[in-house]
């Protein structure tokens, strides 16, 4: 499709939210846009201040993945224009690389004339990524509930339940995934996979009807935030103490170093942004908090005649 400029609009998500590990993911109003054109030679332009420093080269990551919709569609390595801009702040916690994965997918796919359904890019981008809890929100908004099996990604959608928010506190730090994942056990008591099934049950059944009550009970992990406490000064007391300041639930976002709460839209929630920010000053580490507003949509492709091919 050269003379067409696709553009993809992909939310951030936060995954796990506690004992969900690498099955449950949410999605937010927070944007990732790539824009993606065929071209004679590749340039890559990164917009807004988040994405400082990603490579310009055919080494960056949404060439990459675009790159292999083109080849697997068996049009071979293909040169293009694509603009990169988001919102979503990189490397903690709220699914940047999977947003970037899924919109390098679907508008890659676009451009080469849909040869894949929107469930095989799905696949794609789970194998991609090893999880399926991050790109399962970024694809189709909402709460995903999901696992890679051996032959497909089986999930449910299930929409945000009434007056449910989110407010997130984003440490000034970098923690890679790998990094986050390297301090977990590889074995686990049955006492604890025993805890993890009953909660990660009652969180989606708590999710699913709406029940937010329970979600400060349903969301206690035993088997990643324990391990992963030594990386992010200030998480201990802000999972133990969170619910005072009017937490419905709290949990690591993903791998981190973002710290998850969810709240009640209709509450005041100053008192437990001043709590999370004060509680990570303790440890000298400066902090954000952002107000999330689920979404409910997930990807969202426009396509236009690409401004080069007008002037002509
Ligand atoms: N479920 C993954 C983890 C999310 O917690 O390691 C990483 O983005």
């Amino acid at each position: 499709m050269k003379g067409w400029r696709v553009e993809v609009k992909v939310p951030a998500s936060t995954a796990n939210l506690g004992p969900g590990f690498d099955a449950v993911g949410m999605a937010f109003q927070l944007y990732t846009t790539v824009s993606m054109e065929l071209a004679d030679k590749t340039v890559i332009r990164l917009h807004g201040d988040k994405l400082e420093g990603l490579p310009l080269d055919k080494t960056n990551l949404i060439y990459k993945v675009a790159s292999l919709v083109f080849e697997r569609a068996g049009y071979g390595t293909p040169e293009l224009i694509i603009d990169i801009d988001s919102e979503v702040p990189l490397t903690r916690g709220l699914g940047s690389s999977a947003a970037a994965i899924v919109g390098a997918l679907v508008a890659a796919n676009q451009l080469s004339g849909k040869p894949f359904t929107n469930d095989e890019l799905y696949r794609m981008s789970a194998e991609l990524e090893g999880h399926p809890d991050n790109v399962g929100a970024s694809f189709f908004g909402g709460i995903i509930v999901a696992f890679i099996g051996e032959k497909d990604v089986p999930y449910v959608r299930l929409p945000v339940p009434e007056h449910l928010e989110a407010l997130a506190v984003i440490p000034d730090f970098e923690l890679s995934t790998e990094k986050a994942r390297d301090v977990l056990p590889t074995m686990y008591s049955r006492k604890d996979v025993v805890f993890t099934t009953g909660h990660a049950g009652v969180l989606i059944a708590a999710l699913a009807t709406g029940n937010l009550s329970l979600l400060g009970a349903a969301m206690e992990d035993v088997i990643h935030q324990p391990f992963r406490l030594q990386l992010v000064p200030g998480l201990e007391e802000i999972l133990k103490e969170a619910h005072r300041y009017g937490a419905l639930g709290v949990a690591l976002s993903g791998a981190g170093p973002t710290i998850l709460t969810l709240i009640d839209k209709r509450k005041p929630y100053d008192e437990l942004k001043d709590f999370m920010i004060h509680t990570l000053e303790a440890y000298n580490i400066h902090s954000t908090v952002l107000h999330l507003v689920p979404d409910e949509t997930g990807v969202v492709v426009n396509t236009f005649r690409a401004v080069t091919e007008q002037r002509r």
